[in-house]
């Protein structure tokens, strides 16, 4: 029998607003774990087994609106978008085309690219690092949170750094048309944003196919020439995705973590005297402040999530920012403890088919970060009465601004 309880949370429900949405999420488990947003059209999953469930059957649930605009599109950015001639990176192809592409994508994630990468990255942290230790009090999202991995991963991709201003901004506008709620004048400008990233993305494996590098579009064009099934185009397909999905979303965890740890006091004592505790903290922090709190997918037949009936065509929305606090999988979820045992158990990375192919950069990355932020700036506190207000979408709860004072008496 299908169940669909009374909620007051489902009813204020506000898809778009993820500055302070644990109450919220707290309240749709207990009282409506599934149920339809009539503002939005979505089907709302809050448990985790429902969002797992949910990821793990691809079949009956497709990811094949992963990437659809949010928001539906005006005609002349439709126009746009159409004559850019795109192709699907990973995240909305299905199997086979998607099981095919990301075998040939994962062997350029190898353990190889991963050690190359280590001391780069230590460099980059490094130099940012003491740029703002000469500040004192900064903005920690715009000066360190917000470089660092695109720097990271722009190297990994062989990106020439006079083209990282432009690429980072490329990036907004393909959130924005993906997941946020633009006007119409505004769709047609990041529309055409999205169309000169693609052709960036083209372009660039074009460049590396005439002179390969040691970078990813080479790695996957070697694979080409030694026989991977794999076409030009997919390979520019993977660069667009792996372009954005690798850096704003290790922004976030950054900037997030600085939050959760700079209000959790004890928990960053505790990792500045013992940094062995680094990746129980790194697990604790990716489930209690995702970067990435949604994702979607398309039911494909009638079917049921939980003991809720779902029509075939629903579009769902999985928060996995919820379910990450699930006290049924984490109990006392909503307390943050670096100590927890199960915290990797989170649902932050997706689970199935799709789980994120860059989890590892992303924790190496959060890993020398918070090692090295623990080990300059013991004292790094936030500045007082500040308010954090996030970015209006569905998916990425991204802070603003987080202002931080390293605490270091008279650096101006
Ligand atoms: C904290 C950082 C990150 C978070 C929270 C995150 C989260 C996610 C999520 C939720 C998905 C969808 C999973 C699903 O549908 O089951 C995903 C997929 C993906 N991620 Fe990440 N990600 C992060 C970092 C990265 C990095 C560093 C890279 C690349 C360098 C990357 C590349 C990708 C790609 C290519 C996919 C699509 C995989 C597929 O469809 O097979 N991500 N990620």
């Amino acid at each position: 029998m299908s169940v669909i309880q009374q909620s007051r949370a489902a009813e204020n429900y506000d898809i778009f607003d993820l500055s302070a949405p644990h109450a919220t999420w707290k309240l749709l488990r207990e009282e409506a774990p599934v149920f339809h947003d009539p503002a939005s059209g979505y089907w709302v999953v809050t448990r985790h087994a429902d969002i797992k469930a949910v990821f793990d059957d691809y079949q009956t649930f497709s990811a094949e609106i992963a990437q659809a605009p949010m928001t539906p599109l005006c005609t002349e950015a439709k126009r746009i978008i159409k004559e850019g001639g795109f192709t699907s990176g990973l995240s909305a192809r299905m199997p086979p085309d998607h099981t095919r592409i990301r075998k040939i994508a994962q062997t350029a994630f190898g353990p190889r690219r991963f050690k190359s990468i280590e001391p780069k990255i230590e460099a980059i942290i490094d130099r940012t690092l003491n740029d703002v230790a000469k500040l004192g009090q900064f903005d920690f999202f715009r000066q360190v949170a917000y470089p660092v991995p695109a720097l990271v991963l722009f190297t990994m991709m062989g990106i020439p750094d006079e083209d990282v201003p432009k690429v980072k901004e490329w990036a907004v506008s393909r959130a924005l048309v993906t997941w946020g709620n633009l006007s119409e004048e505004d769709q047609v400008i990041h529309a055409k944003g999205m169309v000169d990233y693609w052709a960036y993305c083209c372009a660039l494996v074009a460049a590396r196919k005439a002179e390969p590098q040691d970078d990813f579009p080479s790695d996957l064009l070697r694979a080409q020439a030694d026989g991977a099934d794999i076409t030009d185009e997919e390979i520019a397909g993977v660069m667009y995705s792996t372009l954005f999905a690798g850096h704003e979303t290790t922004t976030t965890l950054m900037a997030n973590a600085v939050i959760a740890l700079m209000t959790n006091r004890d928990a960053w004592d505790e990792i500045r005297e013992n940094p062995a505790l680094i990746p129980s903290a790194t697990e604790e922090i990716l489930r209690y402040c995702p970067s990435i709190v949604s994702w979607r997918r398309l039911a494909k037949v009638d079917t049921k999530i939980g003991d809720v009936d779902v029509p075939a065509g629903a579009n769902i929305l999985m928060i996995m920012g919820s379910g990450n606090r699930d006290d049924a999988v984490f109990p006392d979820g909503e307390r943050f403890d670096i100590h927890r045992a199960n915290a990797r158990t989170h649902l932050t990375f997706g689970y199935g088919i799709h789980f994120c192919i860059g989890f590892q950069l992303a924790k190496m990355e959060f890993g020398i970060m918070l090692r090295e932020l623990t080990k300059r700036f013991p004292d790094m506190m936030l500045t007082n009465e500040q308010q954090i207000d996030y970015l209006r979408n569905i998916s990425f709860r991204v802070p603003l601004k987080v202002e931080v004072d390293l605490g270091l008496g008279g650096a101006a």
